[in-house]
């Protein structure tokens, strides 16, 4: 009965999410927030694969919850807490472990690609299980639907092998999530080269617009936008794939339909583009700032809002990991 159940999470590996999280996942969260019942968490044990010092991992955690909520994500409508708060997450995760094959995860190109670059020596067994940790955090919550960005794909497959696997082998557990594709969610690419999306893991420094920036910095970026040699604001991701990166990410953040901006700019050249778009992210992202700002200077408030998320999410959490732990023996 009621609303579908809606779960997604971001690791905790930057001081500050970039605009390609903000535009392509934390205002859909928002939005699914009026239609679901909305599942949010700061992943901060999936962060734990890639060796973060201690205190920069934990102020890493807080950062990222308060630009949740910053974002608009209400703890009153949605629950909202930090992985490692709920341990049900690492012990769904052995007992999933133990249903997945290891040629299995072994083909999961996600970790061959780390895994190729840091050699065997340099994997740890945690890369390699991070997506069993994923499906945890899916089934864990009976959730219906997982907004997932195309990196996540294989991942999300997976966790729908393990639901079915699991229902299969010991009677109906957990719903078989679906991927949450909303056609209108923005990709946001590189400003400094815009082929390749905008990412903190492969993307150029001067590329990227964190939502903590600089207005500053923010204004830079984007005059320095790589664009191409003619002067027609057009979108054309293939023959222009700077110029509609630029109009993407202005009709995202005004709701001005590209259509419209193609008109407004015409004849008018890439210079005039690029300061209104400075402008229109400046205004966006100032408000949020603030809004992070004033969330990290009342860190009794935000660690009270943490840990009532985390009850509420384990209070369900115990209800799955229970019938799991019956159905398989335990
Ligand atoms: P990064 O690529 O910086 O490592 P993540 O992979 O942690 O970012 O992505 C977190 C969320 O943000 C995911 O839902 C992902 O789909 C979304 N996202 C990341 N980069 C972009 C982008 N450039 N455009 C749109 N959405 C993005
Ligand atoms: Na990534």
């Amino acid at each position: 009965p009621g609303r579908p159940r809606v779960f997604s999470g971001m690791q905790p590996t930057a001081d500050s999410l970039h605009l390609g999280n903000y535009l392509g996942a934390l205002t859909q969260w928002v939005a699914l927030q009026d239609t679901h019942d909305a599942i949010y968490c700061v992943v901060d044990l999936h962060a734990l694969t890639v060796a973060p010092d201690p205190a920069v991992l934990r102020e890493r955690t807080r950062r990222t919850a308060a630009q949740y909520l910053a974002a608009g994500v209400d703890p009153a409508r949605s629950v909202l807490f930090v992985q490692s708060h709920v341990a049900e997450h690492a012990e769904l995760a052995w007992v999933l472990g133990c249903l997945t094959g290891y040629g299995e995860a072994a083909r999961m190109t996600q970790f061959k690609d780390k895994s190729a670059k840091q050699g065997a020596e340099g994997t740890t067994v945690g890369l390699f299980t991070y997506p069993v940790l994923m499906a945890a955090d899916i089934l864990l919550y009976r959730t219906n639907v997982v907004p997932v960005g195309e990196d996540q794909r294989q991942h999300l497959e997976l966790s729908r092998d393990l639901a079915q696997r699991m229902n299969s082998r010991y009677g109906p557990l957990v719903p078989v999530p679906e991927a949450h594709i909303v056609r209108e969610v923005a990709k946001i690419y590189d400003l400094a080269d815009p082929t390749s999306k905008m990412s903190k893991s492969n993307g150029s420094v001067n590329g990227i617009i964190e939502l903590l920036d600089d207005p500053k910095v923010i204004a830079k970026r984007i005059r320095s936008a790589v664009t191409d040699t003619g002067t027609e604001v057009r979108f054309d991701p293939e023959a222009k794939p700077g110029v509609s990166n630029l109009l993407t990410i202005h009709s995202a953040l005004s709701g001005t339909p590209v259509a419209e901006l193609e008109d407004r700019f015409a004849g008018r050249g890439y210079g005039h583009l690029k300061v209104e778009v400075a402008d229109v992210v400046v205004e966006a992202l100032t408000p949020l700032r603030e809004a992070v700002e004033g969330w990290l200077a009342q860190p009794e408030k935000l660690d009270d809002v943490l840990a009532e998320g985390a009850e509420r999410a384990r209070a369900i959490a115990r209800g799955t990991l229970g019938d799991v732990y019956d159905a398989v023996g335990l």
